[in-house]
């Protein structure tokens, strides 16, 4: 049977794994009363399982009741938002990735030293509004040079920080740009390297395979992204969202099957889709053999 090949970094990472567990966990725990603060993930499966378990997507803390457990996605939340949710006396479940913790805590000291912080990345991602939140929203957000020219004169200690999921060399031109601008500078390059690690596994298992599959939501940018370099290396790449999606394997061209899929992708779908592919191969297989046994 052809071998397959699945992408250690297939599917969430670890920020988002900690937090759909734990989403799971609570509502487990706590059925009926489990709430998470925005959408856990931007995942139809994921978050219409979650919905079964009765766990409810609130976007502010008013919408929140005394005792109702609230999960904090990965992305995390601001200083302001964290002490309404304390005010509000519900059971806090923190999933804020630890990358992103390490930011706040930085924004936070380097803000109470009197700092200017400058974010390099998109002002309305959910990420950066909570960085933001960490230094009284101050922070001038910035994502590209043409927005660093556009900075009034700062004086002072300026300290700029990077989006987790922000592509190095965008962060470092950027950085570049306010250094020349403004003399007293410092970065702290805090991407997390997920995404780029994911990208470059699956760029070298689809240069190996006969057949590659990308899976992931239809909208996921990072999904389409390892779609696109894995077709680069390997003609026969499709992308799908579940199983339903597979294409017709052909079983006498294909000898190794690369699997790989986006940070959105649970588990349980990548497991599924491999299991569904070893049965139509081996239902092929045996098909092949009743009919040489038959031709014989
Ligand atoms: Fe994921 Fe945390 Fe990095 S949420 S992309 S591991 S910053």
């Amino acid at each position: 049977m052809a071998e397959f090949i699945v992408a250690k970094t297939a599917g969430f990472c670890f920020g988002v794994d900690n937090a759909v567990k734990l989403a799971f966990r609570i509502s487990e725990e706590n059925p009926g009363n489990t709430s998470t603060l925005g959408e856990i993930i931007h995942n139809r499966q994921v978050m219409e399982e979650l919905a079964q378990r009765g766990v409810k997507v609130v976007e502010s803390p008013d919408e929140l009741k005394e005792g109702e457990h609230v999960i904090i996605r990965a992305h995390g939340i601001g200083e302001a938002v964290y002490n309404e949710l304390k005010k509000r006396n519900v059971i806090i479940h923190d999933a804020t990735c630890p990358y992103v913790k390490r930011i706040h805590k930085l924004v936070r000291q380097k803000h109470a030293e009197g700092c200017t912080i400058i974010i390099v990345g998109d002002r309305n991602h959910p990420e950066i509004i909570g960085v933001n939140g960490w230094c009284d929203n101050r922070a001038y957000v910035v994502s590209s040079i043409e927005e660093v020219d556009l900075l009034p004169d700062i004086s002072g200690p300026i300290c700029v920080f990077a989006q987790t999921t922000m592509k190095q060399e965008k962060f470092d031109g950027i950085y570049e740009a306010v250094k020349k601008k403004f003399a007293n500078t410092q970065k702290f390059d805090t991407i997390c390297n997920a995404t780029e690690v994911r990208q470059r596994e699956a760029r070298e298992i689809s240069g190996t395979v006969d057949m590659m599959i990308v899976i992931g939501g239809k909208n996921s940018s990072n999904t389409q992204k390892l779609f696109e370099i894995c077709s680069e290396n390997c003609p026969l790449t499709f992308k799908i969202e579940t199983v339903a999606d597979l294409p017709p394997l052909d079983i006498k061209n294909i000898n190794t099957i690369g699997i790989t899929a986006g940070a959105s992708t649970p588990d349980w779908v990548i497991r599924e889709v491999i299991e569904t592919m070893e049965e139509n191969l081996r239902n092929q297989e045996q098909e092949m053999s009743f009919k040489e046994a038959f031709e014989a």
